[in-house]
């Protein structure tokens, strides 16, 4: 029977978390060696957990004391750093010592599998090579282009009624189904029309969303295990997720396999998304397709819309940047005295040219990403003892976890303004943008399992926000709103993000 219980607003689990952690705390928790250095101890575990809902300001607070501090946890060492030297040293100098290992697979593997995200050694060392041959082509810019440029005139079209009827909208909901449409159609090649309401699309896109902030939970939830096993509260929950989201997948490989074996005619059946690709390959093992299309829909999709939500909510709150951000695109796109009606004509300015003269978009969007970063924190098992770079030791198995979210707040790494959104830090003197190294901006993590859609993300969110800034304005709904985050795998905003949308002076009614 399925029981739904909420894991961090139940006083008696909360209550006997702290009992088993005060026990272990005190009596088995594995002292660091005698003559050893370590990394100071911060706090316990029933900390982070009493701080649930406010996880990544927590932590960053304790980062602002120690760049490098350990948690103390009855389970495993627990190590956390914001300090660009530890982590490149984990990311690339000793990076064949720090991987998923153990920790992370079994925490994800229900809903990610064997996919890119969850494997190390030989297994992702494959999928990487086969993945960075599918980024370089021509083939796959061109075809993600298309589609992003069409899902985003839906989106222009949707923003241009709530705009002619003076309605409010959730604009993160109109994100989130834009990158769920558009990763859908370039990685399988289906439209899912969520923008649309199409039922199926909808009900799965729900159904993933709900399993990811589930498999999040489990990490601090030391009793997840028990609950899968006699499928109580979210354990219940997820599994009806997972078989929702398994059933759509399947059905989807089958259907691909099916189509591909009965056309005759190769030239006839266009391979141009991804999964086509892979069932080439792979069309005896719809595991593994299953695996590979689950991770590339949680690479791609949230981020995206992840980074859209928080530069539109950054530009809300500094009305003045976002001027200057329109401007700057209005500009690049030679429209400065003219006036159009349609969102597909716009759209058709937004060339590859016009795109590389928009530095300060560029660098709006990196200030969005430093301050929300798509991923958090990024946890890495140590798979031998270890010297980190301040002399500090690591034991073997201990988890060391690098936190983007708190480095973009670090005064020490950007300056007395860290917590400052101010696209101008992204730019040299003459107004072009420069890049930061990937050790101390580290959304996109760094070295050898660096992301590998990083310039994809950059181009496509650069085509979306050319539409929506350059043919409309935003204000929040309320405007003295702060607005936090939900936690999940990757930092989503707390929904809806309600904002009031109007026309630009270019973009006229027809
Ligand atoms: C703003 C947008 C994005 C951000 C901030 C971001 C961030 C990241 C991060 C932090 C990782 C490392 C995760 C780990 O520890 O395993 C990663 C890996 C990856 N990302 Fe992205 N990502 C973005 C967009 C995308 C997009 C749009 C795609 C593809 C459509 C993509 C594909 C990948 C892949 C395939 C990996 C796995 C790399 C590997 O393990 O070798 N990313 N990304």
């Amino acid at each position: 029977m399925a029981v739904s219980v909420d894991l961090l607003s139940n006083p008696i689990f909360v209550l006997g978390s702290f009992l088993v952690l005060f026990i272990f705390h005190n009596y088995i928790h594995k002292e660091p060696q005698h003559g050893k250095k370590y990394h100071p101890t911060a706090t316990t575990l029933l900390q982070p957990l009493i701080n649930y809902k406010k996880l990544h300001d927590y932590m960053t607070s304790l980062a602002i004391r120690y760049k490098t501090y350990r948690v103390l946890s009855p389970f495993h060492g627990m190590i956390y750093t914001t300090d660009p030297v530890n982590v490149e040293y984990m990311l690339k100098t000793n990076f064949n010592n720090y991987g998923k290992g153990y920790y992370l697979p079994s925490v994800t593997s229900d809903l990610l599998g064997e996919g890119i995200f969850t494997v190390d050694g030989d297994k992702w060392r494959e999928q990487r090579k086969v993945a960075s041959q599918e980024f370089s082509t021509k083939i796959l810019r061109d075809y993600s282009s298309v589609t992003f440029r069409n899902n985003t005139i839906k989106l222009g079209e949707i923003l241009s009624q709530a705009a002619d009827s003076n309605q409010i909208i959730d604009i993160n909901d109109l994100f989130m189904k834009l990158t769920m449409d558009s990763i859908f159609k370039v990685g399988f090649g289906i439209d899912l029309d969520n923008l649309g309401g199409n039922e199926e699309g909808v009900r799965f896109s729900l159904a993933f969303d709900d399993a990811n902030n589930l498999i999040y939970k489990r990490f601090y939830d030391p009793s997840w295990r028990i609950k899968k096993f006699f499928n109580i509260g979210m354990e219940a929950e997820l599994k009806t997720n997972l078989k929702i989201v398994d059933d759509f997948v399947y059905k989807l490989i089958q259907t691909k396999i099916e189509q591909m074996q009965m056309s005759k005619d190769e030239s006839l059946f266009k391979k141009d998304d991804i999964l086509s690709r892979f069932v080439e390959v792979h069309h005896n093992n719809p595991k593994y397709l299953r695996d590979i299309i689950l991770n590339f829909v949680l690479a791609g999709k949230d981020p995206i819309a992840i980074s859209m939500s928080w530069l539109i909510y950054e530009l809300c709150k500094h009305p003045e940047i976002q001027e200057k951000v329109a401007k700057e695109i209005l500009e690049a796109l030679n429209m400065k005295n003219e006036e159009i009606t349609d969102v597909a004509d716009f759209m058709a300015r937004v060339s590859d040219s016009a795109l590389e003269k928009m530095p300060y978009l560029h660098a709006a969007l990196s200030e969005s990403i430093r301050l929300y970063p798509a991923l958090p924190m990024d946890p890495k098992v140590s798979f031998t003892d270890d010297v980190l770079p301040d002399g500090c030791n690591v034991n073997k198995g201990d988890v060391v976890t690098y936190m983007p979210y708190a480095m973009g707040r670090m005064k020490y790494i950007w300056g007395d303004d860290a917590l400052e959104f101010k696209p101008e830090r992204w730019l040299d003197q003459d107004g072009c943008y420069r890049p930061e190294s990937p050790f101390k901006f580290t959304a996109f993590q760094a070295g050898p399992r660096t992301c590998l859609g990083r310039d994809f993300a950059y181009r496509h969110l650069k085509i979306i926000a050319s539409v929506v800034l350059g043919c409309f304005a935003f204000k929040l709904r309320n405007e003295k709103e702060v607005m936090s985050y939900r936690l999940s795998i990757n930092v989503h905003v707390e929904a809806p993000l309600q904002v009031y949308v109007s026309r630009r002076s270019v973009f006229q009614n027809p």
